[in-house]
This record gives structure tokens, C-alpha cells and sequence, in this order.
């Protein structure tokens, strides 16, 4: 279940070049294509004549062809011509609001005229000197709420992620989650501690001792439908934790746009913005190497979690305090879902 009036990630921008891209999202299978001003358009990925996905077509002067008996597709979802047949009466397939920004194509899969590209929520690090930004993708086989419970609660890193940024005193520290209306922030703060191993390499990145104890801070943000943002770093310790002057601290924000496919998969656009030494490229493409590596170790625990759940759908599970964020983040969602579905009047 899955709110559809509203904004997703449904890939990256520059997964979109020559080609059509077909992607399922919130089970409606799609097709991506750029029109010949380079707009990104989104239709059905269903050919009206015989149902072949247009996908596996081509684009020829910004139309999307079916590379099966040559119909034209506009990007209104309206057919413009096939050979040898008038198409006039032709079925209109369904086309979907779609927006170009921060390095990513957000697709609408509900209502069309409520798509307002204003709701895209605002990336503070696209394009800024001040920050770099690098990222992947991983499709998972489970359903997206679980990767929202996984990241609204970092406890696990101690367990999943014991080499990289696990460590015993995230799960001594108590964490606090408070929500202010669509939004729930999951926050912890560890004082006077060693830094893990991906902390430290990012403290000597920066020209700053690894070998001091740091504060360290985790604050979780989740907004609707499945986003993700995550502030992260360590400063030395008694600059004053998060709020170090920039000279003590490396500080970082976990991207996460977490988008369905269907009831039990996903396609996880993962990535970190850092907020220091920007300029530097290998450091971006260390810093997603590690990261990919860190996220790769959920991704067996959350399909074998998927795997479970759905053996045995009855079974009740926990909540506990640990799991506050993600039980709060779900009940905006079922509350988005039960307002999209409640009558209008
Ligand atoms: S199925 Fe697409 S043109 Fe025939
Ligand atoms: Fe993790």
C-alpha cells in the first residue's frame, strides 16, 4: 500500500539519454523517454495496439516507436501515427506528470491535475559549491516500508554494519523521536566516543586527528511519501557535538528516496551529501564506494525480513522504542492512504 498523490524518485536524470526506460512504480508499469527538447515524458508502458511494452521501443526525433509495428506515441499518451493506419480513433494510454530536478526524474502516479511540481521537496545540496553528492541505486526485494523502519531506527548499525559506522554506544544512547505533522525526526546524540571506522577515514579526509574521541549525532527525518534524510557526522569532542563550528566537525546528510514497486519490492536510491571537502572527487567516489557496501549488507537482511513476512502474514510483531520512527512514519503514510481513499466530497 503506497500513497499515489505525490511525488517519487523514479530514477536518476541521467538514467534517461537515447533510450526508453521502463520502470514499475507503485505497480504501474511505466516508460521514461526524453521528447526532442529533452523534456522527460512519462506514459503506460502498454502499447494500445497489442499491448507490447513500449519500453522495449526506441525514440526517433523525440517520439516514443513500438518496436514492434512502428506506432508513434506522443507524450500525452495520444497515438500520432503508424504506418499504413489512421489513428484517429486509437485509445489515449495513460501519461504521467513528470519533473526534472536535483539530478533526478520525480514521477506522479496519482490524480494528474494535482500534481503541483512545488510539492518537491527542496535539496539543499544540488548544485551548491558547498556540497558534493554521490549515490546508487539498489532494487530490493521487499516492501519499502521496511527500508523506512530500517533507516528511522540506526540501532542495527552495531549489528548489520559492525565494521563501518556500527558501534556499541548507538545502542546505549537513547534515542527521541517527535512528529511535527507529515514529518517524524528520530534523533541521537553520542558524546565523548570513538569514532568508527567510516568516521574516521572521513576526519582524516578533512586534515583532522581520527584518533580523539568525538561527539557523534544521527537525526533522522522522514517525510511523505518514503523520504529519507539523514544528518550524520562526528565533531571533536567539546566543540559542542552538532553545532561545532565547521573547522572541528564532518558533517554529512544520508539520502534516501525510497520508491515501490510493487507490494514487496522497491528500488532504493541511496546516497550521501557531504558538507566538506567538496572539490574533492575520489573522496565522492570513496565515500560511495563505502556506502554502497555499508547499504549492500541491509539488503539481504530486508528481503530474507520480506521473505519472512510474507510466509507468515499473521504473525504480530514488536514495537519498541527502537522501532518509534518507523511506527510513526507508517502511520502518516496509512493516514495519507486513507485520505486519498476516503470519498470526496
Ligand atoms: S504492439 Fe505496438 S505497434 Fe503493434
Ligand atoms: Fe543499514
Amino acid at each position: 500500500m503506497f500513497p499515489k498523490n505525490t511525488w517519487y524518485v523514479a530514477c536518476a536524470a541521467h538514467d534517461i539519454d537515447t533510450k526508453p526506460l521502463g520502470r514499475k512504480i507503485c505497480n504501474e508499469s511505466i516508460v521514461f523517454y526524453r521528447d526532442d527538447n529533452g523534456q522527460v515524458a512519462a506514459v503506460e508502458d502498454f502499447c494500445p495496439h497489442r499491448g507490447a511494452p513500449l519500453s522495449l521501443g526506441y525514440v526517433c526525433k523525440g517520439k516514443l516507436v513500438c518496436g514492434y509495428h512502428g506506432l508513434e506515441m506522443g507524450r500525452d499518451g495520444k497515438t500520432i501515427a503508424m504506418p499504413g493506419q489512421r489513428v484517429q480513433g486509437f485509445p489515449a494510454i495513460k501519461s504521467y506528470p513528470v519533473q526534472e530536478r536535483y539530478g533526478f526524474i520525480w514521477v506522479w502516479t496519482g490524480d494528474a491535475e494535482r500534481a503541483d511540481p512545488a510539492l518537491i521537496p527542496h535539496m539543499e545540496w544540488y548544485d551548491n559549491p558547498e556540497w558534493a553528492y554521490g549515490g546508487g541505486l539498489y532494487h530490493v526485494k521487499a516492501d519499502y516500508r521496511l527500508m523506512i523502519d530500517n533507516l528511522m531506527d540506526l540501532t542495527h548499525e552495531t549489528y548489520v554494519h559492525a565494521t563501518s559506522i556500527g558501534q556499541p554506544e548507538i545502542d546505549e544512547t537513547p534515542c527521541k523521536t517527535v512528529v511535527n505533522g507529515d514529518e517524524v525526526v528520530t534523533s541521537r546524540f553520542m558524546e565523548n566516543i570513538p569514532a568508527p571506522p567510516f568516521w574516521r577515514a572521513a576526519l582524516r579526509a578533512k586534515g583532522l586527528a581520527d584518533d580523539v574521541p568525538v561527539d557523534r549525532w544521527q537525526i533522522c527525518r522522514f517525510t511523505p511519501p518514503s523520504h529519507v534524510m539523514i544528518e550524520v557526522g562526528v565533531a571533536h569532542a567539546g566543540h559542542g557535538g552538532y553545532d561545532a563550528p565547521a573547522e572541528h566537525k564532518v558533517y554529512s546528510v544520508v539520502v534516501d528516496f525510497i520508491t515501490p514497486e510493487t507490494d514487496t519490492s522497491m528500488w532504493y536510491h541511496w546516497g550521501m551529501a557531504r558538507k566538506f571537502n567538496p572539490q574533492d572527487t575520489a573522496l565522492t567516489d570513496q565515500i560511495r564506494e563505502g556506502q554502497g557496501k555499508i547499504f549492500g549488507e541491509d539488503l539481504e537482511m530486508l528481503e530474507r525480513q520480506q521473505a519472512n513476512l510474507s510466509a507468515f502474514p499473521e504473525r504480530k510483531l514488536l514495537k519498541l522504542n527502537i522501532d518509534a520512527g518507523g511506527v510513526q512514519a507508517r502511520r502518516v503514510i496509512d493516514r495519507l492512504i486513507s485520505t486519498e481513499q476516503a470519498p470526496q466530497v
